[in-house]
């Protein structure tokens, strides 16, 4: 098994567990997590011994509070063009397997949108979720406004997105952002359990179901991750967005301070 700077990567039965293992930062995703979730999941999908995916946060606080804040309030308009978080998720949606995130505390910004990219989520109700971008300056630029909205339909999507709102692991379910709440010492388990239940199925018809569905959701992704992208480039060069994220650091060091 490969091994990576901000990823431990363990394979099960007959599926592999992705953690993303930044806890000291809540899981945030910086350029080095986007690298090793790339190449990992190169490597995953090429594995035979693999046909399924499971995401999850290392600690209890986090599944991703989402793009490293320290790193993004750096970040121009052209790297924003890149759309690296974006490219990355987008492997995830396309793995060929089924992939499930299991959520523990935050799933922010970023966070959410990674687990967006996954086919299921399952959470425990210490789940938090929501996309916090706009207070920040920026749009929620890796996915959120075609997969939030392909999955809680167009008014929660809005609703979440325009007013930035952390919603619990109840709220979550009601609107069909979880597919199920578990114990917090029981998701992992109901994850690998249901891996174990697609595992029974015919490998091939699971893969090509993938596929399927995939087509059947994607009918106009392309574009709008495009006008996303484009967005999100424009909101890098604005000074809102400098200041916005500057304050969000600067908390961090007056509570040092005191
Ligand atoms: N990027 C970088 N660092 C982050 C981060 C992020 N997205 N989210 C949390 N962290 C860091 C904090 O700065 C803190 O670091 P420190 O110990 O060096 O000060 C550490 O993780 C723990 O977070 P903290 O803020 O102390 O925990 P909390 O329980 O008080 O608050 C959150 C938790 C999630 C509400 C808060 O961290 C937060 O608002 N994070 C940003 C969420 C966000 O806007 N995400 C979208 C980014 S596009």
């Amino acid at each position: 098994m490969n091994t990576y700077e901000t990823l431990i990567v363990e394979k099960q039965e007959t599926w592999a567990e992705i953690t993303v293992n930044r806890p000291e930062v809540l899981n945030a995703i910086n350029l080095q997590v986007v690298k090793d979730l790339s190449a990992a999941l190169d490597a995953l999908a090429g594995d035979e011994d693999v046909r399924g995916l499971i995401l999850k946060g290392a600690g209890d606080k986090a599944f991703v509070a989402g793009a490293d804040i320290g790193e993004l309030v750096k970040r121009t308009r052209e790297d924003a063009l890149l759309a690296i978080n974006a490219g990355a998720f987008q492997k995830i949606e396309d793995f060929p397997w089924p992939t499930i995130a299991v959520i523990k505390g935050y799933a922010l910004g970023g966070g959410c949108e990674l687990s967006l990219a996954c086919d299921i989520r399952l959470g425990a109700p210490s789940a938090q979720m929501g996309q916090p971008e706009v207070g920040l300056g920026i749009i929620p630029g890796a996915g959120a406004p075609h997969r939030l909205t392909r999955q809680v339909g167009p008014g929660m999507a809005r609703e979440l997105i325009y007013t930035g709102k952390i919603i619990d692991a109840e709220e979550a379910l009601r609107i069909g952002l979880l597919n199920h709440v578990h114990p917090e010492d029981e998701v992992l388990e109901a994850a690998r359990e249901m891996m174990r239940t697609i595992s029974k199925k015919s490998p091939g018809a699971v893969r090509v179901a993938k596929l399927a569905l995939n087509a059947a959701v994607n009918t106009v992704d392309r574009r709008s991750q495009y006008i996303e992208i484009l967005g999100q480039g424009l909101l890098f060069d604005a000074e809102d967005q400098k200041s916005r994220m500057t304050r969000f650091l600067e908390r961090k060091k007056k509570r040092e301070q005191k």
